[in-house]
């Protein structure tokens, strides 16, 4: 038996570092469940990216990215050279921060927020400047204009290199709360000497974007996904719209085959049939707002205005988890948090018509126990 202890050349500051849990259900269960926890499109991807899977013949190959990256860039009517593919949005995140920041570099992240960015900054040895939302769940703009101001540089370790403020994180529809920024809002965060990172993963369903400012906005950063309008969430494709310098340094510092070969031709193949799947992603805006309207009646759910593909709900009389772990004993599951903030809160996603009234069924049941 060796001596060698490999556990004491791992990085000691990874030794508290707080995994993301997803709760995943095993795919031969996956049937069993009504699944709306995880903001996914109960809809299905579209039967042309299903066909084109299956006849897909090029396993043994390599496959470029430029015809998807050709493909995105018609579809967002922004230059090729704007974008640049990763493996899920997720990736993108990730790549983002490594091309920006040095070790000690800070960014902002305004909780709740989509919490990868915090644990890929975490991953990054980078600083977070926590920037909370308001009671609302807007976006505390002044308190960001604050922190970028006031920002000073650490000595990080023993090194006293200077530090600096580089990138704010902020998605957009916002999960989990669905909010959306109001255009004086982002005016003003594009106004500052950082980066403004805008993730658009819900966009399509919101029905606005920013990305047709991007060629002329030099501190804007678009992520996208295909996790969500197109249904291909398991299939990981994501992209930026950026600055082309920055997507050249995205490109330039990514490895070459990030992006399988299977999510690269679902995605294409989604992108030829945009209309059907925009299609579906109108029956889940026009679903969202009637689950809304039926959730309200029942009195002790509190549904906020979302412009994405779930709905947070405040619950009156029981906490959050409680409502999940009762919706799960009946084969539903949502979302339910950790975080103090959100103890009182639940995040269904908005599935199909009979998805969404089984969901309410099962809570007006809940009610009567
Ligand atoms: C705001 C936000 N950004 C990014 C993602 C990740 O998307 P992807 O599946 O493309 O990694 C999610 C997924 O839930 C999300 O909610």
């Amino acid at each position: 038996m060796s001596t060698f202890d490999p556990e004491k050349l791992l990085r000691q500051d990874l030794n508290d570092f707080p995994p993301y849990s997803m709760g995943h259900v095993p795919l031969a269960d996956m049937g069993k469940y009504i699944k709306l926890d995880l903001n996914e499109n109960s809809f299905g991807p579209s039967p042309k990216a299903i066909k084109a899977l299956a006849e897909m013949p090029y396993y043994n190959r390599y496959v470029g990215q430029e015809e998807l990256r050709e493909g995105i860039a018609r579809y967002v009517g922004v230059d090729k050279a704007h974008i640049a593919t990763s493996n899920g949005a997720d990736e993108m995140i990730d790549m983002v921060q490594r091309v920006f920041l040095d070790r000690g570099d800070a960014m902002i992240d305004c909780p709740p927020a989509f919490e990868m960015y915090t644990f890929f900054a975490r991953l990054n040895g980078a600083r977070i400047v926590s920037v909370p939302r308001r009671d609302d769940f807007s976006v505390d703009v002044d308190a960001i204009e604050r922190e970028v101001s006031s920002f000073k540089s650490q000595v990080v370790g023993s090194k006293p290199e200077t530090c600096n403020l580089k990138l704010v994180f902020l998605a957009n529809p916002s999960n989990p709360d669905g909010s959306v920024l109001s255009y004086a809002d982002v005016e003003r965060l594009l106004a500052l000497p950082v980066m403004v990172v805008l993730d658009e993963a819900y966009a399509e369903f919101a029905g606005e974007s920013y990305v047709s400012r991007v060629p002329t906005q030099s501190n804007l950063i678009i992520l996208r996904t295909f996790s969500k309008w197109a249904g291909l969430a398991a299939l990981r494709v994501g992209y930026c719209v950026a600055p082309k310098v920055i997507t050249a340094k995205i490109l330039q510092c990514k490895s070459p085959e990030n992006l399988n070969a299977a999510g690269n031709v679902a995605a294409q193949a989604s992108l030829e049939d945009k209309d059907y799947l925009l299609a579906n992603v109108r029956r889940i805006v026009a679903e969202r707002e009637r689950l809304s309207a039926e959730l309200v009646k029942l009195g002790w759910v509190q549904p906020l205005p979302s412009r994405a593909n779930f709905i947070l709900c405040r619950v009156v009389g029981r906490t959050g988890r409680e409502v999940a772990d009762a919706l799960e004993k009946r084969g539903i599951l949502i979302r339910a948090f950790g975080a103090p903030r959100l103890r009182e809160y639940i995040r269904p996603a908005v599935g199909t018509p009979e998805q969404n009234d089984a969901l309410v069924r099962a809570l007006k049941e809940l009610d009567a126990d």
